[in-house]
């Protein structure tokens, strides 16, 4: 596969431009994407396409910029004050800091699961329901029924809630939890679902449980994943990129990154030297 970004190795001045070339267009593309908290720069010049209906691995050490840079794709960063973003995210060509951009709209189509998972004090009904009745979506009684048990459904957790719905969210097991809060993603119908550590507060079953999910979402939405674990991202995405100190050093197909990165920092890094 030839690639048309070539890593540079002075690093730390690196800047790993992004697409591969046997790839279509990118679902999300970042280009010379700066970001920072008051006067720190946490980004510096990440240019990167996320391809559609895959998975996209994020990893590195803590403090990189994972999560940083997972936030500047639905704008959850603009929350944060005293923050600022130079350069571009398009997703599906719409550059999505241009002004007049609906960032709700946007949210619903990029959606996010959370490292803890956060269910409201409700009913695992009402956990999904919720999203849609904010968004004007539920529908008749029996529609909301359907599109709750849908997305129950997809999240995988259908089977173990089923004769439960009225119970309290918070009764569930902390893996049931994730899926619930996936299946609250999933019920606005979103085309991109971006996960920051999804599974790290969990046990190796349900770990598995959530990884089995991911590789079954990927068919529906475009999925980017952060993670700390690297046989998880090695087991469950197609591409990988890995961040150093706020830059893109590698962006390749996993198995590549993995067996034959080419920059020495990955090289330490997948290999465990350091992180
Ligand atoms: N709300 C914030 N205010 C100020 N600085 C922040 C904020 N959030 C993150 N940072 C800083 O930005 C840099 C990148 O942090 P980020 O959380 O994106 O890293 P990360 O790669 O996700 O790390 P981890 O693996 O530990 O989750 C760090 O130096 C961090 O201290
Ligand atoms: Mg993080």
């Amino acid at each position: 596969m030839s690639r048309v970004y070539e890593a540079q190795s002075l690093l730390p001045f690196v800047t790993a431009s992004t697409t591969l070339a046997s790839e279509g267009p990118s679902k999300i593309a970042a280009t010379h994407l700066d970001f920072y908290y008051g006067q720190a720069q946490a980004l510096t010049d990440l240019s990167l396409g996320i391809p559609p209906n895959l998975v996209t691995a994020f990893i590195g050490p803590s403090g990189c910029g994972k999560s940083t840079f997972l936030r500047t794709l639905n704008r959850m960063n603009d929350i944060i004050p005293r923050t600022r973003v130079t350069g571009e995210v398009r997703i599906d060509g719409q550059d999505i800091y241009a002004p007049g951009t609906d960032v709700v709209a946007l949210r619903r189509k990029v959606g996010m699961v959370f490292q803890k998972s956060n269910p409201f004090p409700k009913s695992i009904f009402e956990n999904v329901a919720y999203g849609l009745r904010v968004n004007g979506l539920q529908g008749n009684r029996s529609e909301l029924n359907e599109r709750v048990e849908e997305s129950l459904r997809a999240a995988a957790i259908w089977d173990e809630v089923k004769d439960r719905l009225h119970q309290s969210a918070l009764s569930l097991s902390g893996g049931q939890q994730q899926r619930l809060c996936i299946a609250r993603t999933l019920a606005i119908q979103p085309e991109v679902v971006l996960m920051d550590e999804p599974a790290s507060a969990l046990d190796p079953m349900a770990t598995q449980r959530i990884e089995e999910l991911i590789f079954e979402l990927k068919k529906t939405y475009t999925i980017v994943i952060v993670t700390h674990n690297m046989q998880q991202a090695a087991r469950v995405s197609d591409r990988t990129a890995f961040f150093w100190l706020g830059r893109l050093i590698e962006y390749g197909p996993t198995d590549r990154l993995f067996t034959n990165p080419q920059e020495k920092l990955t090289e330490d890094y997948v290999t465990g030297r350091f992180g």
